[in-house]
């Protein structure tokens, strides 16, 4: 679940709720085993570029360190409160506990999943290596699909999945409704941008471990119900 989705990303620490559980509703109509990561959004973001995170550790940084590490903490405990009204038993993964000296481990979310719980990462400050670093849901992803090859992976965005130019800026963006295993993807790399073009990057290498990757709208989840017919509104890759 994109931050974009389920905050105001302008917005300081401003969570929406409604999109959240109409994303977790949607996936629950699958009746699949379930991982979810999300992104921090206006919890993490606006903060720790103040900060001027990510960067090289030095002392002084622990307050505003701690102080986004609360504010997506917070986050997550709102993501875990609609998941389990809608009738989940998510356990939340401390992002801190996955990373040990370059690197990952998953296990926990295994362990969690294989006794019906629906474990939840999200997106965090880290400290490694000497370097404050920002680990987002994407990574967690890219981490999660190498280590458990799942079926499906799911992005859920602020638009209707990949276009050829940043939909945002760019009026006659074209949504890409399918990219080809090796084609496609090398033709539109130049024009993916922003929060976007990092996601790509790691969609690049997701695919490589998973049967599909969809990146959709988080704001119509309900169009998931689509997934493998013609009318379905995001990209598959
Ligand atoms: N080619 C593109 N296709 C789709 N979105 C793009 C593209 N280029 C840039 N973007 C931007 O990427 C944004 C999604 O990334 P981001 O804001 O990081 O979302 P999230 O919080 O879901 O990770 C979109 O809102 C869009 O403006
Ligand atoms: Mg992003």
């Amino acid at each position: 679940m994109g931050g974009s989705v389920i905050t105001d990303k302008n917005t300081y620490r401003t969570f929406r709720e409604d999109p959240c559980r109409k994303i977790v509703r949607s996936l629950l109509s699958f009746n699949e085993k379930l991982m979810i990561t999300h992104g921090a959004g206006s919890f993490g973001h606006i903060l720790a570029k103040d900060s001027g995170f990510p960067k090289k550790f030095n002392h002084g940084d622990e307050h505003n360190f701690s102080a986004v590490h609360r504010d997506v903490t917070d986050l997550n405990s709102m993501v875990l409160e609609v998941l389990l009204e809608e009738g989940l038993s998510p356990v939340s993964i401390p992002t801190q506990s996955i990373f040990h000296n370059k690197s990952q481990d998953y296990s926990s979310f295994k362990r969690y999943m294989n006794m019906g719980f629906t474990p939840v990462g999200f997106g965090d400050v880290l400290l490694d290596d000497g370097m404050i670093r920002i680990i987002s849901a994407d990574d967690l992803l890219l981490g999660l699909s190498s280590v458990f090859k799942p079926e499906l992976v799911i992005f859920f965005t602020d638009v209707d999945g990949i276009y050829d130019k940043d939909p945002k800026t760019s009026s006659g963006a074209k949504l890409l409704k399918t990219i080809d295993r090796d084609i496609a993807f090398h033709e539109v790399i130049n024009d993916v941008t922003g929060g976007m073009k990092s996601k790509y990057e790691k969609i690049l290498e997701i695919r490589k471990h998973s049967g599909k990757v969809v990146v959709m709208n988080g704001n119509n989840p309900e169009r998931l119900q689509n997934i493998d017919k013609d009318e379905f509104i995001g990209t598959v890759i």
